[in-house]
């Protein structure tokens, strides 16, 4: 608690919570509610949900499957009206579906079931529950039929031309969305990340087995309904190379078209968070989520113009489409001193927009942004996920969610374990508070796990902690601490994921507490915390994701008793869910 406010959302921590648990768990004193569920109406004419027949016109105006990266931006100072932006990141067909739905029907669905999802929220008052507003003028869908304007110097290139598109510059979709961020010019940022799993490749080209793109892994088979899936074909050997890329949404415009940002490079985006340095250039911080990959930052060419004047909007949203790209390479400074700790670089790639890594083009470098960045060897992280600077003390926090393929001749002061099942938190510190400079010092903040496997290394912090593993989104509160949520803990230490606060300065720089845990088989994405408005939000991904149709195992959010018939809107089996949580 700092400059004598009262702390706006104190909790004692819940204790682990078993994976078998099939509610969201939240503090004493606190509720949840569930603001909108996979297939709720969106748009104007959308039909209530109904899964037994579920129609791809119906979940092209209905909320997307497996909301991941989430914003609630308020809209009106009296605090009763917010855009929600969300990501919808991919589908569980096995417990989507009944059995026997035709094919197409299942692969149409879906293809409206990815993407994003705009929508209009209300509430009486500032502390109350959210509630979602079915045909608002703002709501939109995002899905994988909508078009998106390619941008930047790697626009137009032959690399990102189809049969389809002889011009290289719109993309139909976009997909595997998984975090982002919200920019300071309004717009969201969303993180195109495992596309490869939908394509056919040959997969004998670096280009494709660099990005997992092969012979044998699109079982959902997309490419029977549009050949647009099939990368072995002369057609669309480039579509894959239309998607790992950064996009860009305006959620106040409904007719805006969204914005792919070749400027900031491809590859499998986890997202994209925006700092305004001090000499009005803006920064993003962005992982690269894959075993033994990068860390990046865009610097853009332009300044950010405050204000909400047209003129200075219009500048803003060009801000990501110009600037350089670099790639961080983390250099240990030994044990002796018994911190993990360092000292850092960013290595260009462009520089002035233009290549600076030999044998590559600058369209090269940007379309392939991950073998130009072997070429100057960055340090092999383990999966980063939300990289995050904080607007509080202006250092970047990387969440390394695990790499269990990490061996003991692989560790570095950075990535110090071997097996590395749970994760840590790497903290970059900006020199000179320079977001620009191309130097830094990092620590890690939080190494991940039980206390047996952590060697209890909480930033500090010795006294207790909540255990914590598999760090994966995180978010910062009015007063400066980190908010982080969890995906993996079920299998990394037997306990359901989860969203944990840990302050990064003062006395308690590094106790983890665990606020709130998520239902069985879910992953916990979002998170929000309105902690003045007295709210938490999290996106419950992939509930009881390992189930079937006929044998669910979770039932959230509408826990429809086994047996009984699910009423008009109500489903027996799991819903991927937007949840707040409000002080009773
Ligand atoms: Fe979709 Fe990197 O988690
Ligand atoms: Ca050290
Ligand atoms: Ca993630
Ligand atoms: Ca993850």
């Amino acid at each position: 608690v700092r400059r004598g406010r009262p702390e706006a959302l104190p909790f004692a921590p819940i204790g682990p919570v078993a994976t078998t648990v099939d509610d969201v768990t939240v503090p004493a004193g606190y509720r949840w509610d569930a603001i909108l569920r996979w297939g709720d109406p969106i748009l104007p004419g959308a039909p209530a949900f109904d899964a037994t027949r579920q129609t791809p016109e119906a979940q092209a105006g209905q909320f997307g499957y497996n909301n991941d990266y989430l914003d609630i931006i308020e809209t009106s100072r009296s605090g009763t009206s917010a855009l929600l932006v969300c990501n919808h990141e991919y589908t569980n067909e096995n417990i989507m579906f009944p059995p026997g739905t035709p094919a197409e029907t299942v692969i149409r669905t879906v293809w409206a079931a990815h993407g994003m999802s705009v929508v209009e929220l209300t509430r009486r008052k500032r502390g109350d529950a959210w509630t979602y507003v079915p045909g608002a003028r703002l709501n939109r869908r995002i899905t994988l039929d909508t078009p998106f304007a390619v941008d930047g110097p790697a626009a137009g290139s032959d690399l990102l031309k189809t049969a389809a598109d002889p011009t290289g510059r719109t993309v139909r979709g976009t997909m595997n969305n998984c975090s982002g961020g919200t920019t300071p010019w309004g717009t969201v940022l969303s993180g195109e990340e495992n596309f490869n799993q939908y394509f056919r490749a040959t997969g004998t080209d670096r280009t494709e087995s660099r990005y997992g793109l092969a012979a044998n892994q699109d079982s959902r088979n997309w490419r029977s309904i549009d050949p647009r899936w099939d990368a072995t074909t002369a057609d669309y050997r480039n579509e894959p190379n239309r998607f790992g890329w950064v996009v860009e949404v305006d959620p106040t415009d409904p007719t805006s078209t969204p914005v792919k940002h070749t400027a900031m490079g491809r590859f499998k985006h986890e997202g994209a968070n925006v700092i305004i340095n001090d000499d009005g250039h803006v920064v993003a911080y962005m992982g690269d989520d894959e075993r033994f990959d990068y860390l990046y930052r865009f610097v853009s060419r332009d300044t950010f113009r405050p204000g909400n004047s047209r003129k200075a909007r219009a500048h803003n949203l060009g801000l990501l489409s110009a600037g350089d790209l670099s790639v961080a390479r983390l250099t240990g400074d030994g044990a002796e001193d018994g911190v993990n700790d360092g000292t850092g670089q960013w290595i260009p790639l462009t520089r002035d927009g233009q290549s600076v890594v030999p044998g590559f083009s600058t369209e090269e470098v940007l379309v392939y942004t991950r073998l130009a960045a072997d070429v100057v060897q960055p340090t092999k992280m383990d999966r980063p996920e939300d990289v995050q600077p904080s607007l509080h003390n202006g250092r970047i926090y990387v969440a390394c969610t695990n790499n269990t393929a990490r061996t003991a001749l692989q560790v570095d002061e950075a990535n110090p374990r071997p097996a590395n099942k749970d994760g840590h938190v790497v903290e970059l510190v900006p020199d000179g508070g320079d977001h620009r400079r191309d130097t830094f010092t990092w620590n890690l903040f939080l190494i991940c796990g039980d206390e047996a496997s952590a060697g209890r290394y909480f930033g500090g912090w010795t006294g207790p902690v909540s255990p914590i593993s598999c760090p994966d989104n995180v978010a910062f509160d009015s007063e400066g601490n980190l908010w982080v949520s969890t995906d993996g803990q079920p299998s990394a230490i037997k306990k359901s994921d989860g969203l944990f606060k840990v302050p990064v300065e003062g006395a308690e720089r590094g106790h983890v507490q665990q606020f709130l845990a998520v239902p069985s088989g879910a992953e916990t994405c979002g998170p929000v915390v309105h902690d003045r408005d007295g709210s938490v939000f999290v996106a419950v991904q992939h509930p009881g994701e390992d189930g079937s149709w006929a044998a669910p195992q979770s039932r959230f959010p509408d826990f429809v008793p086994a047996g009984s018939t699910a009423s008009a809107g109500q489903f027996a089996g799991p819903r991927p869910t937007v949840v707040q949580v409000t002080r009773r």
